[in-house]
């Protein structure tokens, strides 16, 4: 089974303990505000999320990873990586995401969890290309992107919601651990 250890997080598969805590975090709209339409998840929804991201990984051998803090053993999020469906000019690309509860915002763990994402991504699990898909006016996104040196493509509209979004990517060759 895949998992990540970094200094202060541990990134593993899902199970069903992880259900009220993603639903709380996905039932608050500052978390929820630059994602799809910026609606918030009920507890049913985020079962049914929890149910695909188990399946993509069943399926792809990669998918989103629930983020734990090693020091408390506390859900914080999820980071990790995803077909971007919502998206079909991008859907044979494989993006980088994450979500974290707002109390664990400025701390530095989603840009610790992603950098342990990415350097899985491109040396272990053996992707040549990963892409990350922000809202324009999310800054703590873009911020995180820039940290991964990851580099601005191209922008476009959300296809359903009509939202701008920015394509940041990363190649292998690029990449520097
Ligand atoms: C996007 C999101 C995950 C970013 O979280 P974050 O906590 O801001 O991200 P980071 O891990 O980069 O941490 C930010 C700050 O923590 C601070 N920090 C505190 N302690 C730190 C430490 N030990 N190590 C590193 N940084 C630390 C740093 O100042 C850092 O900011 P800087 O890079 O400007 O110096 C979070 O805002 C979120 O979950 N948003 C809602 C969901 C969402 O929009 N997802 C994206 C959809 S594309």
């Amino acid at each position: 089974m895949t998992e990540i250890r970094t200094p202060r997080l541990l990134l593993r598969r899902w199970s069903d303990d992880d259900l009220v805590p993603l639903s709380e975090i996905n039932a608050d709209p500052e978390v929820m505000r630059w994602i799809g339409d910026g609606s918030v998840r009920d507890l049913d929804e985020t079962a049914g999320d929890i149910e695909r991201y188990e399946e993509e990984w069943d399926e792809e051998g990669f998918g989103l990873f629930a983020v734990e803090l090693l020091a408390s053993g506390e859900l914080i999020g999820f980071a990790g990586l995803s077909v971007p469906e919502y998206l079909p000019e991008a859907a044979h690309e494989i993006e980088i995401g994450w979500r974290l509860g707002r109390q664990f915002w400025g701390q530095g763990y989603a840009s610790e969890a992603a950098h342990a994402v990415l350097e899985w991504a491109l040396q272990d699990r053996g992707l040549d290309r990963v892409v990350a898909v922000t809202h324009l006016s999310d800054a703590a996104s873009e911020n995180v992107v820039a940290k991964l040196g990851m580099e601005a493509e191209r922008e476009l509209d959300h296809p359903v919601f009509g939202v701008p979004l920015r394509v940041h990517a990363i190649d292998l060759t690029e990449y520097q651990a």
